[in-house]
């Protein structure tokens, strides 16, 4: 980010304001003063005025391939979480992950310190869209289909309809997509297992408009472009938020 945007995003000042402030050399970037408003700083830059660090208010997303074994924790005195696979820099700006994914759930975690967008996206007003691949064992049918449909009894609530597709299956282990809106604890499992199958595999696809690109590598992280951003914020509003939004719709709490 250029540094007069990051100053005047910092604090209460315009673009042309913070251009003057680093012109009159008050400006330090990792101790060096610098006169011009159009240095680039990098995530680890540390921007000072008069002396004072300027901490960065901005908003920061950033989607995770969560590998296998990590936990949708801040912190855990003995397991990874998965905040130790996201930089210092975005750590500082106090990221946390939207929602969780178990331990043994792979696949795509957004983080940001955007907590209306986050709110927004777990919220179960708005049914938000999740896709994963589960495999399962034994094989699954069209009644498995229909009864994700119709929406399954579970000891403690009836899950909302999800669409299951079948992608493969024989006796002894399946391969499906499904699509859910709700983010109850073990949710995707729990209609597994509801409909007799045990879940070896769970790997999530998408979470609302964001998708999983195929190259980013297991454990790594990358920044959401402008437009992934733009896709999530219009996806969590509500009709009479927008005229010219589609559904909307949300889910629940625990995974997500
Ligand atoms: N449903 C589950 O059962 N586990 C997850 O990690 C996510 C959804």
């Amino acid at each position: 980010m250029r540094l007069d945007k990051y100053l005047s995003q910092s604090g209460e000042r315009s673009r042309s304001e913070a251009g003057k402030l680093i012109r009159s050399g008050a400006v330090r970037v990792d101790g060096q003063v610098v006169l011009r408003p159009e240095t680039q700083l990098s995530a680890q830059s540390v921007v000072t005025l008069a002396g004072e660090t300027v901490e960065d208010s901005s908003m920061q997303y950033v989607m995770l391939h969560k590998p296998a074994g990590v936990l949708t924790a801040v912190r855990d005195s003995r397991a990874q979480t998965v905040m130790d696979l996201v930089p210092e820099a975005l750590k500082r700006r106090k990221v946390l992950p939207v929602g969780r994914l178990d331990k043994d759930t792979t696949g795509l975690l957004l983080l940001t310190n955007d907590g209306e967008l986050a709110h927004r996206l777990l919220s179960p007003a708005r049914h938000v869209w999740k896709q994963y691949r589960a495999t399962v064992e034994g094989r699954l049918t069209q009644a498995d289909v229909d009864a994700f449909a119709a929406g399954l009894q579970l000891s403690d609530f009836t899950a909302k309809p999800a669409r299951l597709s079948i992608v493969e299956a024989d006796d002894a282990r399946s391969v499906a997509l499904v699509e859910v809106h709700e983010g109850k604890f073990h949710q995707v499992k729990r209609m597994f297992a509801a409909v007799g199958h045990e879940v070896t595999a769970l790997h999530r696809h998408s979470f609302g408009t964001l998708a999983l690109p195929q190259d980013l590598p297991v454990g790594a992280c990358r920044p959401l472009t402008d437009e992934e951003v733009q896709a999530l914020r219009e996806c969590t509003a509500l009709k009479n938020e927008s005229k010219d939004k589609g559904p909307s719709d949300g889910r629940g709490t625990t995974n997500g």
